[in-house]
């Protein structure tokens, strides 16, 4: 049973695949004593981004020394773009180099990029080793480290080639988070937002009180909202890891946010997260305009994320934002069930569902609406 308590870690209870998640200060330092009994060989291949390496290696390295823990090193150039083919051969062929076993164990230390191709990495090396998160944004802390997917981008989309591969153990220190440029914390801030829209209208309020300090700094409301946030994807992971039913409901946003992504060339126009976040009210527009769903909970939704400095408007692009592109994209969306498009749509905040049923005109009236409002 998952429990709140600040000292304990959440569990994600998956059978024999089951692991903790630690949130909280202090972790770095407890890495090497928390990873070792893990570990079969006292040595990992650590994959990192190359900016966190430059700010965390060392407190890493001392933590793993302690413990008696040795590592190699690898250095994953900043950005969406190592997501890719490219970058995964090279790292694959490192690792090669240094003569892995079954047991070799990687430590993704980035944010969702990294862990998301050395989770892929893992998950195919030797045909799967085992793999340790130790995430570094708050995107990553909150979602992305928890429930084993992992994947790369292609041109045709995000995502579109990965497996599912969980994680040995989670820790997620909210120290290193210090480092993190705002507008990474604000990018992150929209799926800590994403569970309390989903399913969780408590969590939401909450946000609303609390939301913009701890964007500001406020340390224990951080740690409050990344335990939270873990507690609520863990169980929602348990009881559908494979994504059969209400697993989709975490991807809330995410059709709307993915094509927005693809459309700006999965680049710093537009951060992940960001692409969330006004996929989330794009989302809660659809459910208005099919009458299901009150105005008032779009307000409120659209007024918290301006509150907490979030974009509520498409940014302006070259050549404008056109309809057609956005079903382009939809349509290699990985939830198209048998050539229909699947939405989570919403009957207000916390009431989240997953939708086969959009009427393509609706659809196309909000997407013509949001292209067309200025910046
Ligand atoms: N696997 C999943 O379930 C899942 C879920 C959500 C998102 N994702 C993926 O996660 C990715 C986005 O992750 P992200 O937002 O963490 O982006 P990211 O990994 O690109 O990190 C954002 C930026 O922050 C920097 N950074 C990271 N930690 C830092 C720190 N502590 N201090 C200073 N700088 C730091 C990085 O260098 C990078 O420039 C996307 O590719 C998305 O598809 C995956």
């Amino acid at each position: 049973m998952n429990n709140l308590s600040p000292n304990s870690p959440v569990r994600l209870d998956l059978g024999e695949r089951s692991y903790d998640i630690h949130v909280g200060s202090g972790l770095l330092a407890r890495a090497g004593q928390l990873i070792r009994p893990l570990i079969k060989m006292p040595h990992l291949f650590v994959v990192a981004d190359e900016k966190v390496a430059e700010l965390h290696h060392e407190g890493l390295a001392a933590s793993l020394d302690a413990a008696g823990i040795g590592h190699d090193l690898y250095r994953v150039p900043q950005g969406e773009g190592s997501k890719s083919f490219a970058r995964l051969e090279h790292l694959m062929s490192a690792i090669l180099d240094t003569r892995p076993e079954r047991n070799t164990t990687l430590l993704a230390f980035g944010g969702g990029v990294v862990g998301d191709l050395t989770g892929f990495a893992a998950a195919i090396l030797l045909r799967g080793v085992p793999f340790i998160q130790i995430p570094t944004t708050l995107l990553s802390q909150v979602d992305s480290s928890v429930g084993g997917k992992t994947g790369i981008n292609m041109a045709q989309g995000k995502n579109l080639v990965g497996a599912f591969h969980q994680p040995r153990l989670v820790l997620a220190d909210i120290d290193l988070l210090s480092t993190l440029p705002r507008r990474e914390m604000n990018s992150g801030y929209a799926e800590v937002a994403k569970y309390g829209l989903i399913d969780d209208p408590a969590f939401f309020a909450w946000l609303e009180a609390n939301g913009p300090s701890l964007l500001e700094g406020d340390r224990e409301a951080r740690a409050y909202a990344v335990r939270h946030s873990c507690h609520a994807k863990a169980r929602i992971v348990a009881g559908d890891e494979r994504e059969a039913g209400n697993r989709a409901l975490l991807n809330l946003g995410h059709t709307f946010g993915h094509a927005l992504e693809a459309e700006t060339g999965f680049s710093t126009r537009l951060h992940h997260g960001e692409a969330v976040a006004l996929g989330c009210l794009m989302a809660f527009d659809l459910s208005v305009r099919m009458g299901i769903c009150p105005a008032d909970d779009l307000a409120r939704a659209r007024a918290h994320f301006q509150a907490c400095g979030m974009p509520v408007r498409l940014p302006a692009i070259e050549g404008g934002w056109r309809v057609e592109r956005f079903f382009e994209h939809f349509t290699h969306d990985k939830k198209v069930d048998q050539g229909r498009l699947t939405f989570i749509l919403a009957r207000g905040i916390g009431q989240s569902f997953v939708s086969r049923d959009v009427p393509q005109e609706t659809l196309r009236a909000v997407l013509k609406d949001w292209a067309e409002a200025l910046p």
